[in-house]
C-alpha cells in the first residue's frame, strides 16, 4: 500500500488555512497555492535519486552527489493542478511538464478527460501529479490511470486538500502510489465537496466565480 504522507510544518499549515478563508483574494490565493507546493515538494522529493559526479572546486577535483539527469516529470491535472507547477519547478527547473485535462461532471461528478498530452518519455521518469483537490478520488485516479497507461510506473500524487474518502479511493485504485498532503480534512457534502475545504480550487485560482 503506498504511504500517506499529511505535513505538519507550520507554515504549511499556516499557509492552507489561509487559502481556505472566503475573503483570500484570487492573487494571493494563487501565490500561496505556488509557495505551498513548494514547501511539499521538498519533502516529496526527497528520495530523488543522486549519482557521483565529478566537479572542480577553485581548490581541487573532487567527488560530489547530485540529482541523475533529467528524469522527472510534472503532470497537473487540469485546471487548477496548474497552479502547483510552478512552485514544483522552482525546485526542479529541468523537469518536464504533461497535461491532464478532467472535469468532474457536476450531477455525476465522474471525471471526464478532455485533454491529454505527456512527455514521451515518461515511462522512465519520476512523475509528480498535481491537483489541489483529492475529493471522490475519480479525478486522480482517472489521471493515474492514462498516465500509467503510457508506461509510467514511479507516481507520487500531490495535493493540498484531501478526504478521508479520496485519499482510501486512490490507496485503492493505485497502491503502488504514494501520497503528500497538506491537510486532510473531515468529510465530503452530499455535492462531493470537501468539508471544511476551500470551495472550488480551479474558481478560486482562476476567478471564475
Ligand atoms: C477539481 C479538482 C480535482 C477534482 C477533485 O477539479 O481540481 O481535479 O475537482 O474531485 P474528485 O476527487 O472528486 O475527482 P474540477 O473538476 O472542478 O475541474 P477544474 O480544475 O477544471 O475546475
Ligand atoms: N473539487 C474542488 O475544487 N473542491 C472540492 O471541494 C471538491 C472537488
Amino acid at each position: 500500500m503506498g504511504k500517506v504522507y499529511v505535513f505538519d510544518h507550520p507554515l504549511i499549515q499556516h499557509k492552507t488555512a489561509m487559502i481556505r478563508k472566503a475573503d483570500t483574494s484570487v492573487k494571493d490565493f494563487r501565490e500561496m497555492v505556488r509557495e505551498i507546493s513548494m514547501l511539499m515538494g521538498y519533502e516529496a522529493t526527497r528520495n530523488l535519486p543522486l549519482e557521483e559526479v565529478e566537479i572542480e572546486t577553485p581548490m581541487c577535483k573532487t567527488t560530489m552527489k547530485m540529482l541523475q539527469g533529467e528524469d522527472i516529470a510534472i503532470v497537473p491535472i487540469l485546471r487548477a493542478g496548474l497552479g502547483m507547477v510552478d512552485g514544483m519547478l522552482a525546485l526542479v527547473p529541468n523537469a518536464k511538464v504533461g497535461h491532464v485535462g478532467l472535469y468532474r461532471d457536476p450531477e455525476t461528478h465522474i471525471p471526464v478527460e478532455y485533454y491529454c498530452k505527456l512527455p514521451t518519455d515518461i515511462a522512465k521518469r519520476q512523475v509528480f501529479v498535481v491537483d489541489p483537490m483529492l475529493a471522490t478520488g475519480g479525478s486522480a485516479i482517472a489521471a493515474i490511470d492514462f498516465i500509467k497507461a503510457k508506461g509510467a510506473k514511479d507516481i507520487i500524487f500531490m495535493c493540498l486538500i484531501a478526504s478521508p474518502e479520496g485519499i482510501e479511493a486512490l490507496q485503492k485504485a493505485h497502491p503502488d502510489v504514494d501520497i503528500f498532503i497538506a491537510a486532510k480534512d473531515e468529510k465530503l457534502n452530499e455535492n462531493a465537496y470537501i468539508i471544511p475545504g476551500l470551495g472550488d480550487a480551479g474558481d478560486r485560482l482562476y476567478g471564475t466565480k
